[in-house]
């Protein structure tokens, strides 16, 4: 498949130059975006000289070095440092990725930061994902059911079944995929989105779960699933190595299949 590439955020003007001290063993430049809405400035994109002699391997410590010892204003979110968490995806040398997994070795020249992309932004590099988090809570993420657990304890799945969840279950939320799914710019109002998708069909899939026809019936509109065109950068692009447009396709088959 193609490297996909995002041309995010192109027209940013530049902004504020911070150079490296003459001493610096191993210099290199780091531009990233910096917006403030309440500044009433528009969007710039600094560009700083960091020293990564010391530094971490991947792109939050850079991140994490520029404000702690070049520019304190610097806003981004983080917190687990190791993939799980999925507060740290941000767009990184053109592509929808986590900081803290993302290796400075594997990027050329200079280290382009911006956004997740086609998100508003609430300061720098922190987009506003409450319409994000309320599509997800909208496919109802939890287990329904009407009978009691047969003992009385748990609900029991075999292997088998157990298996169906996998490729579903590791999704962090973090929204690389949706904010590189074209569909999504554009309808993102109405399209639910790669991620909402797969957690749906991850509910879908849940032998234990006895919503499977409400679940459908949900998603059976022409916008909430069927923007989905199979353009397939959410695959590219996820961090977790997931599949949101297969899951996508089994929710399309089951609908068709349930249509006879
Ligand atoms: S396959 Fe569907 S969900 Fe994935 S990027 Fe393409 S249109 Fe979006
Ligand atoms: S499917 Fe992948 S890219 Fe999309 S939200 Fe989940 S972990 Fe992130
Ligand atoms: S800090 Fe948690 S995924 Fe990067």
């Amino acid at each position: 498949m193609a490297e996909f590439r995002l041309p995010a955020h192109s027209k940013v003007k530049p902004g504020r130059v911070h150079q490296a001290p003459a001493e610096a063993r191993q210099p290199r430049w780091v531009a990233v975006y910096r917006y403030d809405p309440d500044s009433g400035e528009n969007p710039r994109l600094d560009r700083y000289q960091v020293d990564l002699d010391g530094c971490g391997p991947m792109v939050l410590d850079v991140l994490i070095k520029i404000k702690n010892e070049i520019d304190s204003t610097l806003t981004f979110r983080r917190s687990c440092r190791e993939g799980i968490c999925g507060s740290c995806a941000m767009n990184i040398d053109g592509r929808n990725t986590l900081a803290c997994t993302k290796p400075v070795a594997e990027i050329r020249g200079e280290i382009r930061i911006y956004p997740l992309p086609h998100m508003p932004v609430i300061k720098d590099l922190v987009p506003d994902l409450n319409h994000f988090y309320a599509q997800y809570a909208s496919i109802e993420p939890w287990l329904k059911t009407d009978t009691p657990p047969p003992d009385e304890r748990e609900r029991r799945q075999s292997r088998e079944d157990r298996a169906k969840l996998d490729g579903l279950y590791e999704c962090i939320l973090c929204a690389c995929c949706s904010t590189s799914c074209p569909s999504y710019w554009w309808n993102g109002e109405r399209y639910l989105g790669p991620a909402a998708l797969l957690h749906a069909y991850r509910w879908i899939v849940d032998s234990r779960d006895e919503a499977t026809g409400e679940r459908l019936d949900a998603l059976e509109d022409s916008f909430k699933l069927y923007r989905c065109h199979t353009i397939m950068n959410c695959a590219t692009v996820c961090p977790k190595h997931l599949n949101p447009a297969k899951a996508i396709a089994e929710i399309k088959k089951l609908l068709l299949e349930r249509a006879g």
